[in-house]
């Protein structure tokens, strides 16, 4: 298969309406050859600090309404945002979390330390059935990853039998005197967690051959088809991939890579590389920078670091390729977001951070990526969706707020298993002390009624930018649009002020005969719909 066509063609024209010069985009729905997995959209939930215990899964004395222990606002807000798949149980937590701990009746549990964050005592309320009900009450696919790092090739396939099985076995009897009559039918199933750090510490080839054994005895039963998916590459680790692909190939679904952006480096490139990505680090390293107090050069070398996304695709996907040029094969980015320092005060373990403009732009940024290369990914998870790293929601006791990213994941959902239109265009440069960016990146696709959605974003966070877009057989007659935007590029709710950073209705877009034109606000996130 061909790789997707982005045409790119420098042009600038001079039009009136929105002043100065305007960048010609060209969206090309003739050239729709692929679907957006609405799995791109998908979300990681660990235990880590207080994303399930005291996030999802609250004290029963609190004070919000709750199915068992599972808060509902938070159930509520994700359903809005159609969450169609959530990550469990980690993470680095996965390859220490033994399952049966969590199963049976919740006061014979064992307690156990999450040694893999903030050495805090876990009581194993929320296990198996809690993260399925919640999955039930989100209306959401569970993805659960398996533990290689310390479990036995024997627990992960009970495991599996356990959530699949619906015949006479020890594990559907054990699930039935649990509670549970039918089988849940798990289909995303990952065999360990980043196996070449915390999981484990493997080489390639080590992992590659406990894959095939692991996998082996993780088995299909009647009636639901495991998509399983390996441990990928941390960042720009082309060499892991190259050699999973040749000694797994086909007996995957899909290969998890792993991006986090920091908000560190230096503003000239010191080396290739230098500054995105993780590398080998401690989890809870310090000096990545604040979430909300930064200059405007952290905010360069961090959206620089994010832009990193699409040419860390782009190689492992040539690599895929080699092995797999059907591209049967997704590539899942099982983590990404942000990482920045904790808010001062919290736990370091807990990696609770704070959620600005900036993180929402990297957020609309990076789907549009992904967006864009929906050809090789068919899934991704943001890392995490409660009071963890570039979380949706905040929580503070009964508490709840939305975050700019949140907002994100509100406009884009129209992208939904929508055909990919290939969007055209030369960028122009956001330039900070000589340094450049692409300032615009954006995304476009056609849904099941025909109507087109073009999600843009400008990081350049001091010029409006005019866009002069063509649109390519589609037959529209109206534009309507959202906008997220604010002040400053800090910018972030708060308990207190929890509306700073919300979606406002756009008005810069205007047909002009059969142009669309749009104005681009300074660091904006914006969603058009053309009818
Ligand atoms: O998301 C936090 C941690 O980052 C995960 O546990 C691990 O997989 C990654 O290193």
């Amino acid at each position: 298969m061909k790789k997707i066509l982005v045409t790119v063609f420098l042009s600038a024209l001079t039009l009136g309406s929105y002043g100065q010069q305007s960048v010609a985009m060209a969206v090309d729905a003739g050239a729709s050859r692929y679907t957006i997995s609405r799995h791109i959209y998908g979300h990681f939930s660990e235990h880590l600090g207080r994303c399930i215990y005291d996030g999802y899964w609250v004290d029963p004395k609190m004070q919000v309404p709750k199915q068992d222990r599972i808060r509902l606002d938070i159930v509520d807000a994700l359903k809005r945002i159609k969450i169609p798949n959530l990550r469990w149980p980690g993470g680095c937590f996965a390859d220490y979390y033994h399952w049966m701990d969590g199963i049976g009746p919740r006061e014979k549990r064992p307690t156990i330390i999450n040694t893999a964050w903030g050495n805090v005592t876990e009581d194993n309320s929320f296990g198996t059935h809690e993260f399925l009900m919640l999955c039930e009450l989100l209306g959401t696919e569970p993805f659960i990853v398996g533990n290689m790092g310390s479990g036995t090739v024997k627990e992960m396939s009970d495991w599996v039998e356990y959530l699949n099985f619906d015949g006479v076995s020890p594990m559907t009897k054990l699930r039935k005197e649990n509670g549970r009559d039918k089988p849940w039918g798990v289909t995303y199933f990952g065999i360990g967690n980043e196996n070449w750090g915390c999981g484990g510490n493997m080489t390639p080839e080590f992992y590659s051959m406990n894959f095939r054994q692991y996998s082996t005895f993780t088995r299909n039963y009647p009636g639901t088809t495991l998509r399983k998916i390996a441990t990928g590459p941390n960042g720009a680790n082309y060499a892991w991939t190259e050699v999973v692909m040749r000694d797994i190939g086909n007996r995957m679904w899909g290969l998890d890579l792993h991006y986090y952006t920091r908000p560190r480096g230096t503003l000239i490139p010191q080396t290739q590389g230098q500054g995105g990505g993780q590398g080998q680090r401690p989890p809870q390293m310090p000096g990545q920078g604040s979430a909300t107090n930064f200059t405007e050069e952290t905010y360069f070398i961090t959206m620089r670091n994010a832009l990193r996304i699409d040419e860390i695709i782009k190689g492992h996907d040539e690599v895929m390729t080699k092995y797999d040029p059907q591209k049967r094969i997704a590539l899942v980015v099982g983590e990404w977001g942000i990482w920045t320092d904790v808010e001062p005060g919290t736990n370091p373990g807990f990696l609770y951070q704070q959620n600005s403009l900036r993180d929402a732009l990297i957020a609309g940024t990076t789907l549009n990526i992904f967006n864009n290369h929906c050809d090789r990914v068919k899934m991704a998870q943001l890392a995490q969706t409660v009071n963890v790293l570039q979380a949706l929601i905040l929580t503070e006791g009964p508490k709840m707020i939305l975050t700019p990213t949140y907002h994100v994941f509100d406009m884009y959902k129209v992208h939904h298993d929508a055909k990919m239109l290939p969007v055209s265009f030369t960028s122009p440069d956001y330039v900070l002390q000589g340094q450049t960016l692409p300032a615009i990146n954006a995304s476009a696709s056609q849904d099941s009624t025909g109507v087109v959605h073009l999600t843009i974003v400008n990081i350049d966070p001091n010029n409006t930018i005019n866009l002069s877009v063509t649109l390519n057989q589609v037959k529209w007659s109206s534009v309507t649009g959202q906008v997220l935007t604010s002040d400053r590029i800090q910018d972030h709710n708060t308990f207190d002020k929890p509306n700073t950073v919300v979606v406002k209705k756009f008005d810069g877009a205007k047909r002009q005969g059969n142009i669309l034109n749009v104005a681009m606000p300074s660091k904006s996130v914006v969603m058009l719909e053309l009818k």
